[in-house]
Formats: C-alpha cells, sequence, structure tokens
C-alpha cells in the first residue's frame, strides 16, 4: 500500500506544480464526457532536460503525465472506474518519451503537460542470400573480409519479424567465445522461445507488440515471442550474418554454401513485425532496446509511408543511433518503378535500392542441340525430356483450359509454347497452364515481373522474346520438333548484371528531396537465404505445398541487409570512421557500371541506363569501400541545420534531436554529402545552384587528386578547385560545385538528367565519385 500511496501524493503534488488550475477544475468539470470518444495509440515526446527530480525514474513521469491528462482524474472523485493501461513503452535511448492509448481530449490536455514537445498517432508499417557474397567478391584472402575477420567482434541488431533460432544459419561454430563487452541485450523468453536458444551468433532476442496490441486490442497473437512466423526476419538475418552452411539450396537451386555477408557478426533479433500487422511505436521500443543493449548497426528492412521525419519512427530513432555512432541501414521499399515512392529517405540513414544479381535457374535444350537458358523456379526434378514441342500462332495465346487440353490431347503431351501479348499475361497464362496439367511449357515473356518476384507451378520455362525467335523458327521449320527443359540447375555470370530491380522503390525522398536518395543499391532479388520451415514457399499444381529451411525471396528487403552487414565489416575494420564516414565511403566507391563495363541499366526500362533516383551512387562494392580515399563527413550539427534549413518548428526539431544543445543559427539545405540534386521548375529560365563540400583524406600519406565531371544532358557544371593537394592523412580540403540547368525555351521538359563528378588521385588508385541528378520539381 504504502508505494501507491506515495505514488499518489507525487501525483498530486506533480498536478498541483505542472498543471494550470484551470486545466485542472476543466477536467473535473468535464468528468463523464469522455465515455464515447474513442482511443489512439500516440507518440509521445518528452523534454528529457524538464524532468522533474520529484520522480525516481522516466517511467513515473509518463505515467504520472499521462494521469493527469485523464479528464475523470479529479481529485476528490474516488469511485472512478479503474483506467485500462494506458502506457505502452517508456523510451530512453532511440528517442525520449512514451507511446500511450489516449482518447483525443487526453491528447489535447497531455499537449499542455509540463516538458511536452510533441505527439503523434501511431502508424502502421510496410515491410519491404547464397552467391551474393560472390557476386560482391568477396573472398577471405584479400580486402573487406579479410582486413574485417568477416565482421568478427560486431553486432548488428536486426528490427524484423523475429527469427528461427534452429536454422542451421544461427549455429555458433567458430564463433568467439568472448561477447563483446558493450553487450547488454538479452534472449527474452515467449512462446516456443527460452533463453537458452541464443547462443554466440545469435546474441540477443527480443520482442515489442504492446503498439499492436493497443491498435488491435481483440487480436490474438500466433506466436508470441521473438521467434519468426513469417520467415523474413529469418531471411533478413541470416543474410547479415548467417554461419556457413553446406549444401543450402532451394529445391535443387542455388546450391552451395550459404553464409551471411558478415559471417563472424553477431547478430540480435528485435521482433517487431508481426503476421497480425506493425506498429511504429514497436519498430521505436525495438530500436530504442537495440541502442540500448549496444549493437554496432541496425539493419531495418521497413519503412513508414508518407511521414515527415519528424513523425517517422525510423528516422527519430536512427537520429539517437547516429549520435552514438551507430549506422542505421533501412530498405527504399517495393513501390518502384515510379518517381517519388522511396520511403526512409533520411539524411542521416543509409537508403538501400533491390538490383538483379547474375544468377537464373534453368535451361531449354530444343532437339538440334541449341540449349537457352531462362528462368524455373519449378520445385521439382520434372522429367520433361525428348516431347514434341508445339508452336501456333493462335494456340500461343494460352488463354483457354479447354484449348489447352485439346493441344495435350493431340499431341501426346507435348510442350506448349505460350507468349504472352496485351490480351493476355504471362502471370495469367502460368495460371491456366497449372489448372491444366500441361506436361511442359515454354512461357515467352519480357515482364521483368516475372523474374523477379513470379513462381512456377508445373514443369516450365520462361523465355525472352529474342530468344524465342530461334525455337519458334526451330518449331515451325521441323517436322518433327522436340525439346527438354533442365530444372534445378543454376548458372551464373549472367549479363548483362546487376540490373535495377523493378519494384525497387525511386527517390527522390517525399520527406527530405534536397539529399539524393536512394543512397546505394545491392542485390535483392532471388537472394537465397534462411527461412523458417513451416511456411509454404513453393506450390506444384493447385494443391501441393512444399516447405524449405531454404527460401530464394526478392525485395529492398533483402538488400538492406547486404549494406547492414558491409557497414558492420567496415566497423570492424575502420573502427575510427564514424557514420558519414562509413556511408561515404560505401557511396563514392559504388560500382555505376554493370558486368558488360555499360552503365547499369534500369529492368522499368531495360532500354535505358538506370538513374541514380534508382541506384543512387551505383552497386556497392565492398572491397573498394575499405579504401574509399577521400570521405565526406558530418557531425549531428550537420544533420540539425538541414532541418532547420526546413523550417520545422522549435518542437519538431527537438523531436528528433531531443536535445536543447542544438542550435539553429547556421540553417542550410546543403549537406556534406557523397551526391548532388538539383530542382528546376518548369516555368523559370534557369537554375544556378551552388554547393559546398569538403573531403577528408582517409588514404595514406600525401595525395592529388584532379576532378572528371560528366555533365547531366542540358546542364553545365563547375567545380572550384579541380584540383586537391592533400599533404597528409586526415587533412581536410573544400571545394564548391556549381550546377546550372539551362531552359531551352520552347521545350517543355519533364526529363531527368544525370552525371556525376568524380576525383581521381594522380598516379593513385583512387577514384571518388559522386552521382548528380538534375529532375524537374514536379516529381516530388
Ligand atoms: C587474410 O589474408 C592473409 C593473407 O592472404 C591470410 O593469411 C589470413 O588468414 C586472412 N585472414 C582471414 C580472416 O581469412
Ligand atoms: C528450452 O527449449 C529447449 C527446446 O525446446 C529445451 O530442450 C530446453 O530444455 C529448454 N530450456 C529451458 C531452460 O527451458
Ligand atoms: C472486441 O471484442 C469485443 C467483445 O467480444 C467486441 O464487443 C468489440 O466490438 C471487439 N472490437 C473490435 C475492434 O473488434
Ligand atoms: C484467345 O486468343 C486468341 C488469339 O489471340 C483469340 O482469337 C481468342 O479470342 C482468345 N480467347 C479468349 C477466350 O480470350
Ligand atoms: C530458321 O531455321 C532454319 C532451319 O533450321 C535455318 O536454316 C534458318 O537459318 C533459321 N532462321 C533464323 C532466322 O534463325
Ligand atoms: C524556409 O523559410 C525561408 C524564409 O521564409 C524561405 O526562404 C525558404 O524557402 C524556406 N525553406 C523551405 C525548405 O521551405
Ligand atoms: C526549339 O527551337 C529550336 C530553334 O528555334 C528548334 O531547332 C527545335 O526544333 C525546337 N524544338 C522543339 C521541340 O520544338
Ligand atoms: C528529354 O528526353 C527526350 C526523350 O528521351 C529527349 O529526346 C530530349 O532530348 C530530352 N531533352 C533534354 C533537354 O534533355
Amino acid at each position: 500500500m504504502e508505494p501507491s500511496f506515495v505514488y499518489s501524493l507525487k501525483l498530486i503534488l506533480f498536478l498541483i506544480i505542472t498543471t494550470p488550475w484551470f486545466l485542472l477544475s476543466l477536467h473535473g468539470y468535464n468528468n463523464n464526457v469522455d465515455e464515447s470518444s474513442t482511443y489512439s495509440t500516440y507518440i509521445v515526446h518528452m523534454d528529457k532536460s524538464q524532468f522533474p527530480n520529484i520522480f525516481t525514474t522516466h517511467h513515473d513521469w509518463f505515467e504520472a503525465t499521462i494521469q493527469s491528462s485523464k479528464p475523470s482524474i479529479h481529485i476528490s472523485n474516488s469511485n472512478e472506474k479503474p483506467s485500462k493501461k494506458q502506457l505502452l513503452y517508456s523510451y530512453n535511448h532511440a528517442m525520449y518519451g512514451f507511446s500511450a492509448t489516449l482518447s483525443s481530449k487526453e491528447l489535447n490536455s497531455l499537449r499542455n503537460s509540463y516538458g511536452f514537445i510533441s505527439a503523434y498517432p501511431d502508424r502502421t508499417a510496410t515491410m519491404d542470400t547464397t552467391h551474393t557474397f560472390e557476386f560482391l567478391s568477396l573472398d577471405p584472402s584479400f580486402g573487406l573480409w579479410n582486413a574485417s575477420n568477416l565482421g568478427e567482434g560486431v553486432i548488428v541488431g536486426v528490427i524484423d519479424s523475429g527469427v528461427w533460432p534452429e536454422s542451421e544459419s544461427f549455429k555458433d561454430d567458430r564463433m568467439e567465445k568472448k561477447l563483446p563487452l558493450k553487450w547488454k541485450g538479452t534472449c527474452e523468453e515467449g512462446e516456443e522461445f527460452n533463453a537458452s536458444m541464443c547462443n554466440l551468433k545469435l546474441i540477443g532476442a527480443r520482442y515489442f507488440n504492446k503498439g499492436l496490441v493497443a491498435a488491435k486490442p481483440n487480436v490474438t497473437i500466433k506466436m508470441n515471442s521473438p521467434r519468426d512466423y513469417d520467415g523474413h526476419g529469418t531471411h533478413t538475418s541470416s543474410t547479415v550474418a548467417g554461419n556457413y552452411v553446406h549444401g543450402a539450396n532451394f529445391f535443387g537451386y542455388a546450391k552451395g554454401v550459404a553464409r551471411g555477408i558478415a559471417p563472424r557478426a553477431r547478430v540480435a533479433m528485435y521482433k517487431v513485425s508481426w503476421e497480425e500487422g506493425r506498429q511504429a511505436s514497436d519498430i521505436l521500443a525495438g530500436m530504442d532496446q537495440a541502442i540500448g543493449d549496444g549493437v554496432d548497426v541496425i539493419s531495418a528492412s521497413m519503412g513508414l509511408d508518407k511521414v515527415p521525419l519528424y513523425e517517422d519512427s525510423i528516422a527519430i530513432a536512427s537520429f539517437a543511433a547516429m549520435e552514438k555512432g551507430i549506422v542505421v541501414s533501412s530498405s527504399a521499399g517495393n513501390e518502384g518503378p515510379k518517381l517519388g515512392t522511396l520511403h526512409n529517405g533520411i539524411p542521416w540513414v543509409i537508403n538501400v535500392a533491390a538490383s538483379s544479381i547474375d544468377r537464373t535457374f534453368g535451361s531449354l535444350v530444343l532437339g538440334n542441340g541449341e540449349t537457352i537458358i531462362g528462368w524455373t523456379l519449378f520445385a521439382a526434378d520434372a522429367i520433361v525430356q525428348d516431347l514434341q514441342l508445339v508452336y501456333h500462332d493462335t494456340l500461343s495465346a494460352c488463354n483457354s483450359s479447354h484449348m489447352l487440353r485439346e493441344v495435350v490431347a493431340a499431341t501426346s503431351d507435348g510442350i506448349i509454347i505460350c507468349k504472352a501479348s496485351d490480351s493476355i499475361s504471362v502471370f495469367d497464362q502460368i495460371n491456366l497452364v497449372t489448372m491444366t496439367n500441361v506436361k511442359g511449357a515454354v512461357f515467352v515473356s519480357d515482364d521483368p515481373e516475372i523474374i523477379e518476384w513470379g513462381h512456377l507451378y508445373s514443369p516450365s520455362i520462361v523465355i525472352t522474346f529474342k530468344d524465342a525467335k530461334s525455337v519458334i523458327n526451330y518449331t515451325q521449320s521441323n517436322k518433327n520438333p522436340k525439346a527438354s527443359i533442365n530444372f534445378q540447375q543454376t548458372f551464373i555470370g549472367i549479363k548483362p548484371s546487376p540490373v535495377a530491380a523493378r519494384y525497387s522503390s525511386r527517390g527522390p525522398s517525399p520527406s527530405f528531396p534536397w539529399i539524393l536518395k536512394p543512397d546505394i543499391m545491392a542485390p535483392g532479388t532471388r537472394v537465397l537465404a534462411a527461412y523458417i520451415p513451416h511456411k509454404t514457399t513453393a506450390t506444384i499444381g493447385t494443391n501441393v505445398f512444399l516447405s524449405s529451411h531454404y527460401n530464394i525471396q526478392s525485395g529492398t528487403s533483402m538488400a538492406c541487409p547486404h549494406i547492414s552487414a558491409v557497414a558492420a565489416l567496415l566497423k570492424a575494420a575502420r573502427p575510427e570512421w564514424g557514420v558519414a564516414a562509413i556511408k561515404s565511403a560505401i557511396m563514392t566507391t559504388a560500382n555505376f557500371l554493370d558486368n558488360t563495363e555499360n552503365l547499369i541499366r534500369d529492368n522499368a526500362n531495360p532500354n535505358e541506363f538506370a538513374s541514380p533516383l534508382a541506384i543512387g551512387a551505383g552497386e556497392i562494392d565492398p572491397n573498394r569501400a575499405l579504401d574509399p580515399g577521400l570521405v565526406y563527413d558530418a557531425t549531428p550539427q550537420d544533420y540539425v541545420n538541414l532541418l532547420c534549413g526546413l523550417n520545422y518548428s522549435y518542437d519538431q526539431i527537438l523531436t528528433i534531436t531531443r536535445s536543447r544543445s542544438y542550435d539553429c543559427s547556421n540553417p542550410s539545405l546543403d549537406l556534406n554529402y557523397p551526391s548532388f540534386i538539383v530542382f528546376y521548375s518548369k516555368e523559370s529560365e534557369s537554375v544556378i545552384h551552388k554547393f559546398r563540400r569538403t573531403v577528408t583524406n582517409v588514404g595514406e600519406g600525401g595525395a592529388t587528386y584532379r576532378v572528371k565531371v560528366r555533365e547531366p544532358m542540358g546542364s553545365m557544371v563547375t567545380v572550384l578547385p579541380n584540383i586537391l593537394v592533400f599533404k597528409d592523412k586526415n587533412e581536410k580540403q573544400s571545394y564548391e560545385v556549381h550546377i546550372i540547368y539551362m531552359k531551352k525555351d520552347n521545350e517543355s521538359n519533364n526529363n531527368v538528367s544525370f552525371g556525376d563528378i568524380v576525383w581521381v588521385e594522380d598516379g593513385g588508385k583512387h577514384t571518388v565519385r559522386s552521382p548528380i541528378v538534375v529532375a524537374p520539381n514536379g516529381i516530388v
């Protein structure tokens, strides 16, 4: 009884001290009005510097603040119904404040509370591995893997749907016995999950769903623990740091030794995404805990759409992370290829786009010996050998099951060729063929979505229109055309690659367009990584459902953990680098050419080169990132200058920075960033944009760099000075860039054009590249 008495005394004192008397009386007066108002969850930011000393913990203060905002608290009323528990989380690392379930009336009165900064409603988030290490040229005998000792000593916190701890990828063989001293996390028990499931690889696991339960009070959580019930978190976390697993494969495809990109790094899982939904307040709680637990890198393959930075949980939590030197990498989203669809376009976060890799599966062999490499992931070693190949202009529509059955009967189980067209998509053809039990099928389609996302449910293969020409010619010019389809085959070295994925969300960032986003691209399409064993990963026909311990998945969610892992490797190899330096090293060394030595292409429009709004600086090149020559650094105050330049209100800025010690005397939208974006308006004649940049020499000893510029079409770029001379390591030099977009009188131009600025070391190996985008302002 004693503690509760002390507590209420504190509360009363607090109310008297902090609440204006007229609010108190108003509360008393409106005692019953609140019954009908609806409750929602809000995330509330408080001012830490105003913490009243009468409370011993932050939690007590927040609890009291909530109580004081309740209209039903009126001091004399002792009959009041016990209120439901309203405080969901107290946050102290990622932000300072709490989330709570409140009525709009309570929220309004809360706004007048002592120490209140801002509040906004909780929202739902959207979610957005293994040959990829090889594709990225990672090798233990040289480069980044060698210098980082495969990521040893680094901890990556993965914000996701949980983890399947029994997966081979989370075995801890050959992991260093001693955990990093700074580690404060735990392995939280829960449904089908106990503390002994963590080990030297999976060193922590926690779960957060109070926000979800508040948003859906009647929800029954299916797996109330850190255990993954979705597969997403197991896939992403094993991509970051999975251990070596021999013979990993997906129904015979992509077979090999699976491993994460940082195979000796540790993983801590923060489960915030549930089959039943996902809420910003839970994401914030997960990131808050990860920061408090002492992770080095946070990987978040999810994002909040269409929110300003000061209401974006990931932006807010990652600001606190950045201040502590924790790198946050997050996914761009899967809403491409429309421009301006990207989320997580946050200046202090690494935003990751997705690319293809140089791998495909399956082949078609014609009776004349010609072999065509296509694409299939049909989940069995089906026997489709020397069957009659059937092609007919009208039959090739494959648009009716009646007709398909006739073909099957007439050819005694031949292989039918189906050509996608304006009148029927390859997806519809696949469904019809599946229902008709055709023995074998060849789908002719150039739809990138089938290769990126699609599934085949019958023994079949997809080929391009270009490859189809000789197949059709063979069929038509031969009396007895025959073919075989080979399944469970894996081909690498496919050209061109990487190619920007069509689905990858495009910049500019709606929440901060003045910095070019995404930052970087990484493999995201058809990545093999660990999975949960009870979920369907492949279907045969209409009623055979198969599962597997490894799954091939696509999305920017799969690309993000590649960058998180490279950041972890860089942390291990270059412990002296801060968050901005790591991002800069990753960006300025990225590969902007594909494996045909041409500019990277865009799957959304294969005839065109991909713009930096799709790929950022280009494809990650981890070994080069180890030794970038120069870096563009930034301090927390530099990011504050951006927020001030946005004309955010004082409280909006405080919501992100949590501290009054930052000042707004130098507002600027020009951050020292390794990329450039300029907007022009269709009306104005021409625009001149000036940027100032400072580079730090992180190479060994002195060096001279000369600039090389590739101007965006229709723009002029000048760089001053055009030579930078460094006498020593860690010396800084500055330069200015003027980008002039010249409008042509009679042209109604709506083009995005792009180019780059490259600093090339005299007689040295370093080239430091920054992409430039010039775009009409209407696309934001
Ligand atoms: C790094 O490379 C050296 C020389 O090739 C080799 O002896 C060493 O074992 C490598 N380190 C790792 C972690 O593989
Ligand atoms: C944890 O779960 C495992 C597997 O179910 C079981 O073998 C073990 O005894 C459990 N440990 C504890 C401490 O409950
Ligand atoms: C939750 O369940 C209660 C009682 O079963 C019901 O009255 C209420 O409408 C439900 N609420 C929602 C949001 O489904
Ligand atoms: C199927 O495609 C053929 C050839 O394009 C066309 O003539 C026919 O009308 C289509 N049938 C259906 C059911 O769409
Ligand atoms: C079509 O096939 C015939 C017979 O095999 C061959 O002679 C001819 O060159 C082929 N034409 C094309 C365009 O491939
Ligand atoms: C901020 O306000 C200033 C002064 O009113 C204005 O010139 C500037 O364009 C505003 N910036 C933004 C990003 O809205
Ligand atoms: C714009 O004007 C120039 C010169 O007057 C002319 O050569 C060009 O064809 C015009 N372009 C368009 C799109 O009308
Ligand atoms: C805009 O794009 C079109 C089509 O690609 C091209 O023909 C035109 O020259 C471009 N205009 C400018 C000013 O770059």
